[in-house]
């Protein structure tokens, strides 16, 4: 038992993508998006294992340690990618988590694959954790472990946190399986979620699907009783001020905008995915050069888009539209050696993103629908120079906190013109009234307030006498 852990997180991935290099060589990289910057600083601050896959298919990995943190990869064969994390995972679960942007894929095989791989991600927490243990389970690809690992290891404590929306029960009811991922969360001690109105999205279908009884938070599975709660999760302050504080990285942010020709730099920062809104704001930012509100040389477009799922055809077709439309764009509104769109498809490095964060007069976050948008909170916590203008989508969890945002409704072009235009064009002391009380909010409740919230809702116990009546 000694070597078990008392803390063990349990997400879909590693922190770190196993890449292999044409000669042969393995190396390590950072994992692309918001649970992995948010989950990493917790890890590292605790003792504990975290459990995930690499990254590559068909790769049987002893545990290692990684970056201070204790990894233990679980294999996925190619199969189970293709199936499991590709399949139910990105073209169901995803589209219909994220208000049914692009249609969800129902495949009764894909599910079979779901449940497979649940069980294996179960059956390897089980082996970790500790007797009485603290296990933490991450996000919508494995929303069967709890009651899994509940079956198997009736003594840990479970948390299960949703870093995406979660749908309400009018797009929830379309899943063939809706009952069985409502009693798999179940099997956690606590539920977490971005927003209040997901949690209660999820206890309305507690009492709808399954005749659960609930009440407030609380809901009254058997003898059991489960808690589900907003926890809205963050960013590390520390280290992000510790980058902008570094003269290289403020250098390279001089030397950014030096390269822009002295335009006014609005910087989009995403994974390549059609919830994000990029097309959007392109098209916004594209139709202000042909109305003559913006000239070539003015004000600058720099997207930077990590390439993602890039075998899920949603994903490949949005690639090839965004591409069209940046060259589009650039062809129609560019002069020689000025481009309008500065577009990337590649990941950077977190020193590299804080240049992008200081350089940008305006971040534009987009969403058409997000959990929350860490990429917003990144840039508020970088300002501490108060300069700079957020535009941010009504649509993303981030909204509710950063409320001095330029809030936009992103399907609303003419909308996202004008305040494109309003945060170009604002007084550097209309940017410090907006960044101060964003940025109060940011710091007063970084990433790891949320996990010491969640943690130790967790460790509460929760109300012993369920009501006689709903
Ligand atoms: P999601 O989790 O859906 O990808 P978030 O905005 O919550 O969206 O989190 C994205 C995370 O990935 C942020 O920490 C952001 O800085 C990082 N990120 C996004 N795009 C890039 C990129 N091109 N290069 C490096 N990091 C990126
Ligand atoms: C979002 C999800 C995470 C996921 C990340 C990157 O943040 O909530 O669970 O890890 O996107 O996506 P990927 O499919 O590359 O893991």
């Amino acid at each position: 038992m000694s070597d078990r852990s008392e803390f063990v997180v349990v997400a879909n991935r590693l922190p770190v993508d196993r890449v292999v290099a044409e000669d042969g060589a393995a190396s390590w990289r950072r994992s692309p998006g918001g649970l992995v910057t948010a989950i990493a600083p917790v890890m590292r601050s605790r003792e504990g294992a975290w459990i995930g896959w690499s990254g590559a298919p068909d790769e049987e990995l002893e545990p290692f340690v990684e970056d201070g943190m204790n990894l233990v990869p679980v294999p996925l064969s190619a199969l189970d990618v293709e199936r499991y994390y590709e399949g139910f995972s990105n073209a169901t679960l995803w589209p219909l988590y994220h208000d049914v942007i692009a249609p969800p894929v129902y495949e009764r095989k894909l599910w079979e694959a779901y449940v497979r791989v649940n069980e294996r991600f179960a059956e390897a927490a089980a082996q970790v954790a500790a007797e009485g243990a603290v296990v933490w389970v991450q996000d919508y690809q494995l929303q069967l472990v709890p009651a899994m690992l509940r079956k198997l290891r009736p003594d840990l404590r479970i948390g299960f946190f949703l870093h995406i929306p979660f749908p309400p029960l009018e797009l929830f009811w379309q899943l063939p399986w809706r009952r069985q991922i409502i009693e798999g969360l179940l099997g956690a001690d606590l539920v977490g979620f971005q927003r209040p109105g997901a949690a209660a999205n999820f206890l309305r279908l507690v009492r709808r699907l399954l005749d659960g009884r609930t009440s407030g938070q609380l809901a009254f599975v058997g003898d059991r009783v489960v808690r589900a709660a907003a926890f809205p999760i963050s960013v590390d302050v520390q280290e992000l001020e510790a980058l902008v504080n570094d003269p290289a990285v403020r250098r390279r942010s001089e030397e950014i905008r030096a390269d822009l020709g002295g335009a006014k730099v609005l910087l989009g920062v995403d994974r390549l995915d059609y919830t994000k809104g990029i097309t959007q704001r392109l098209q916004a930012f594209g139709e202000l050069f042909r109305d003559g509100e913006l000239k070539p040389g003015e004000a600058a477009f720099v997207q930077i888009a990590t390439p993602s799922r890039e075998r899920v055809e949603q994903y490949r077709l949005l690639r090839d539209t965004i591409e069209q439309q940046v060259g589009r764009t650039n062809g129609e509104y560019s002069e020689l050696g000025v481009p309008v769109i500065n577009y990337m498809h590649t990941s950077y490095t977190r020193d590299e993103l804080a240049a992008l964060f200081l350089a940008a007069d305006v971040m534009v976050v987009t969403p058409l629908r997000d959990g929350m948008n860490l990429v917003a909170k990144e840039y508020v916590a970088c300002r501490a120079d108060h300069r700079g203008s957020l535009v941010l989508s009504e649509f993303a969890g981030a909204a509710d906190e950063l409320k001095r945002a330029y809030l936009v409704n992103p399907y609303d072009i003419n909308g996202l013109k004008s305040t494109l235009l309003e945060a170009l064009r604002a007084e550097p002391a209309e940017q410090a009234r907006r960044m101060r009380p964003m940025r109060r909010r940011v710091i007063e409740h970084d990433v790891d307030r949320w996990a010491r919230e969640f943690l130790s809702a967790l460790e509460e116990p929760q109300h012993p006498d369920p009501p006689s009546a709903r």
